[in-house]
């Protein structure tokens, strides 16, 4: 998600805050907020808008003394981005302060309690819930801040990286992680730290950082040795202290040279993130409240139309697949800048899903503005909470992919898959379409997907070795059937977009049709040919190609062995549910365009005439 900073020490806390929020801004946020001790008492300030926004406010609303402080850059999951639900949090007795990054899954159960207790609530955050219910916790136990934060936590499902300080007790900050970062900075003989997201904040300031590990927290006091602790069982933990090496641009990074290559391997905890208090395997459940209180609309729904652009106009058409072999509801999908044109014939009985990273894009936002006049129900997919498309939409359900910073969309199409997934899932079990023992089959496996995810992107080296042999190539072709068709599709978006090499997208049977003409021994061809869904097929079209001296390289399954023996080069992702190929068969396909647009010097993460959002027509 986001970024959090904080400082304890001898210098002022203010500089040094502001500082580290416009140090992570690369991470991309909604808002900001700064909290201080001046002495005193606590001052905050807090904004919608950029860390230049909260400067202006500050300067004008608060003192800027004091030695304690954190910050905050919001990427809201929980409650649209505006100023009561940035950071700072503070608990009702106005006495604890946090900072969160991440999501509280179970926020809902803990706020109802809490609200029983007697709290109430300023914003709808559910960072506002976990800091009250430390208050609570500190007053029931009447222990310290270290412990009440331990014992809160361990009642809290989600992921987390939060700083908090008790304004009564002013000399120590207390750090946490689970999923999220949290580095500290260790002054010169300990007279100041610094707490962050990464270390660009502090890295002028000091070379000595600990890296907390998920599960661990911290209690951080001027002149002693940071406290570090498992927060399941309280055992202590023995600091690891690094030496930086890295510079301040490699750092924004985490250490990826590019944007997009770190976004690539974010996929993962993206795709976590996303069906996170969601999916509920063991219970065999999946939770949509956006699907859940407009089931009748899914359920008499006529069709389903979705609308999109570019890698979310792709992701749109894998669902296409999965709502119908799932759910059996007629889906079409449609680029938002033909549908808002055509004067397109929409009932009542008409659900629309508009998919969009951004939430931004100028022609899926009119599409579903067309959508709603002609009395259609409108559902969005969105990355951005609070953007113009969620808030147009009359339901929706949020990609957790975290910001996403390069041009090129990837985390995004995953996260954008899982989420539509989830939803097919859920209608084929409101409409009997699939039997239990499929259903529990596909929750398991899309539990695992993540782990796959992370075996897949092992093969990077070996991809990296392939691009070497084609990045010169003027031309490529993109092949693929069923499911893996619109990945054919987004593996020629991705490669045009970066390398600027012309590439083109096909079911791979479409070759006879015409695109076998231009198959020569200078054009590279990329199929996919995945063990699962027509794949004897695949192979035919793979013979076709080498019969004519086409260079094949084929995206196969663990395992294969018939494409290896006439593939001219073969990459292996692990296995899955034919449904939830693409979830796969794409990250070689994203790291294939990576490599190839590096080593031809592009500009990856800003590619020459294109903008991360189009909200113009
Ligand atoms: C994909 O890599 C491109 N960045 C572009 O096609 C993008 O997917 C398209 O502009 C749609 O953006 P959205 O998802 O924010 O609506
Ligand atoms: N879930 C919290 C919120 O929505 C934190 C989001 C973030 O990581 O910035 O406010």
């Amino acid at each position: 998600m986001c970024g959090i900073t904080g400082y304890i020490g001898y210098r002022d806390a203010y500089p040094i805050i502001i500082n580290g929020l416009q140090r992570l801004e690369y991470r991309g946020y909604d808002s900001a907020g700064i909290v201080l001790y001046d002495g005193k008492d606590i001052v905050l300030s807090k904004t919608k808008g950029k860390v230049s926004d909260l400067l202006e406010r500050t300067a004008s609303e608060i003192s800027t003394k004091g030695n304690l402080g954190i910050g905050h850059t919001r990427w809201a999951t929980h409650g649209v981005p505006n100023d009561v639900n940035s950071h700072p949090h503070t608990s009702a007795s106005g006495e604890l302060v946090i900072v969160h990054n991440g999501i509280i899954e179970n926020y809902d159960t803990i706020k109802k309690e809490l609200t029983n207790r007697g709290y109430s609530f300023k914003s709808d955050t559910d960072t506002e819930v976990l800091v009250n219910l430390i208050e609570e916790v500190k007053k029931q136990y009447k222990v310290k801040l270290g412990k009440a934060v331990q014992i809160a936590l361990n009642q809290v499902i989600g992921a987390y990286a939060i700083a908090v300080f008790d304004k009564s007790k002013p000399d120590e900050i207390v750090v946490a992680r689970l999923g999220s970062p949290i580095a500290i900075g260790i002054g010169k003989d300990k007279k100041e730290f610094f707490v962050a997201s990464d270390a660009s904040p502090f890295i002028e300031y000091t070379k000595d950082a600990i890296y907390l590990e998920d599960e661990e927290m911290a209690i951080i006091k001027v002149g002693k040795d940071v406290e570090i602790r498992k927060i399941h069982d309280d055992s202590l933990v023995d600091a690891d202290v690094q030496e930086l090496q890295m510079n301040l641009e490699q750092i924004e990074k985490s250490g990826y040279d590019h944007f997009m290559l770190k976004e690539i391997y974010e996929q993962p905890r993206a795709i976590t993130d996303t069906y996170r208090g969601r999916l509920l395997r063991n219970e065999g459940l999946i939770k949509m409240a956006g699907v859940e209180d407009n089931m009748k609309k899914f359920l008499n729904a006529d069709r389903i139309i979705i609308v999109a652009c570019g890698t979310s106009w792709h992701a749109g058409l894998v669902a296409e697949y999965i709502f119908e072999e799932f759910a059996r509801i007629p889906v079409e999908v449609e680029y938002a800048s033909e549908f808002r044109y055509r004067n397109p014939i929409i009932t009542e009985k008409d659900v629309l899903i508009a998919i969009s990273q951004s939430g931004e894009t100028a022609d899926t936002l009119a599409a579903v503005k067309l959508a709603k006049e002609k009395g259609a129900f409108v559902f969005g997919v969105c990355n951005v909470v609070g953007s113009s498309i969620a808030r147009e939409t009359h339901a929706g359900a949020y990609t957790h992919a975290g910001p996403e910073i390069g041009v090129a969309s990837t985390k995004a199409f995953t996260t954008q898959i899982t989420v539509l997934s989830l939803m097919a899932l859920r209608l084929s079990r409101a409409k009997g379409t699939m039997s239990s023992s499929d259903y529990r089959l596909h929750l398991q496996e899309l539990e695992l997907i993540p782990e796959k995810v992370e075996r897949a992107l092992k093969i990077d080296e070996h991809v990296k070795e392939i691009a070497k042999e084609y990045l010169l190539s003027t031309n490529c072709l993109y092949l693929g059937r069923g499911y893996n068709f619109p990945v054919a599709l987004e593996g020629a978006l991705k490669l045009k977009e970066i390398s600027y090499i012309h590439a083109e997208g096909y079911p791979a049977a479409e070759m006879k049709h015409g695109p076998i003409a231009l198959i020569d021994d200078r054009m590279p061809v990329i199929v996919i040919a995945t063990s699962m869904g027509h794949y004897e097929k695949v192979v035919s079209n793979i013979q076709e190609i080498k019969s004519r001296k086409g260079k094949i390289i084929a995206v196969v399954t663990e395992g294969d062995v018939q494409v290896k023996e006439i593939a001219d080069h073969v990459i292996e992702i692990p296995e899955t549910e034919e449904a939830f190929t693409p979830l796969l068969t794409t990250i070689p396909l994203q790291l294939l365009s990576y490599h190839i647009a590096v080593m031809r010097n592009c500009n990856v993460d800003q590619p020459r005439n294109l903008a991360k959002s189009v909200t113009v027509e």
